[in-house]
């Protein structure tokens, strides 16, 4: 399966999870993903994981450790219904504020709802937009975080350096992202699951278990841990490490605008 993984050196742009689609077309096929999965995809989350989604997302914020007092903004791009951007605000003691900025009007619209049920629509507001063309001034935040979403975009080269220019000097990136699994025995289970287990469920719960191949798919291609490093590095980026959770399937990869 790791023969599937693009390199730091490209290959990524024309992928549409294990079909080559051609450059351009991919944001077409990942928004129609997204309309599709947005009402089921908490819920799909939380069971596809086995709700290691909500550890993962923890340990990011933990790693952010958002200060608790007023002033700091962060961006979270690509940041659909809301989880890391409430997250954030909750562990601030309610003093940041989050910017969650997504290409999908239905993922927001979720998120949205989210906000409002949690009294967070003060603290978090919303974006509709591209991860590679933000709308946003050079030096805006003081962090930006994005969760499962890098895969996504087409030119991810693009969208690290979109990350680098809005950051503030000082100000951190933070992207967790499904990685490589680094034990022998685990990745075997995981592709079991992830191949089988996932798309099933995906039919069973949501009715159609397509989208839910093209996420397992999308994974594959991601570049291992390694190469999505220097790639943080090529955009600017400092003091960049990783951190592996549950065995490499996600990684927290950090880096610093200094
Ligand atoms: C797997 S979801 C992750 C949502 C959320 N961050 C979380 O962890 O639960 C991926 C998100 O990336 C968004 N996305 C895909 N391409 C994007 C782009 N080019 N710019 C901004 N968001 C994008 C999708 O619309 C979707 O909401």
């Amino acid at each position: 399966m790791s023969d599937e993984r693009a390199t730091a050196q490209g290959g990524m742009d024309t992928s549409f999870g294990f079909k080559s689609v051609g450059s351009g077309e991919k944001q077409g096929m990942v928004d129609a993903v997204f309309h599709q999965v947005a009402r089921r995809y908490d819920i799909m989350n939380d069971v596809m994981s086995a709700g290691l989604h909500r550890v993962w997302k923890d340990a990011m914020v933990t790693a952010l450790n958002p200060p608790r007092h007023p002033g700091f903004k962060v961006l979270d791009v690509a940041g659909g219904t809301g989880d890391i951007a409430f997250r954030i605000v909750d562990a601030s003691h309610r003093q940041a504020h989050a910017t969650v900025l997504d290409i999908n009007r239905s993922m927001l619209g979720v998120g949205q709802e989210r906000a409002e049920k949690r009294n967070l629509s003060e603290n978090v507001d919303f974006v509709e937009a591209n991860a590679e063309e933000l709308p946003f001034g050079d030096a805006e935040f003081d962090a930006y975080t994005i969760a499962f979403g890098i895969r996504n975009v087409p030119d991810i080269a693009k969208a690290l350096k979109e990350a680098h220019r809005v950051l503030k000097r000082g100000g951190r990136l933070l992207v967790l992202e499904f990685s490589e699994v680094q034990m022998p025995i685990l990745d075997k289970v995981y592709d079991a699951w992830s191949f089988n287990g996932i798309p099933a469920l995906g039919k069973a719960i949501a009715g159609d278990g397509e989208p839910y191949r093209y996420l397992v798919e999308s994974i594959r291609k991601f570049p291992r841990q390694a190469d999505f490093a220097r790639m943080i590095e090529q955009a600017g980026f400092d003091r960049v490490r990783w951190t592996d959770y549950s065995g490499g399937i996600a990684a927290l990869h950090s880096g610093w605008k200094l």
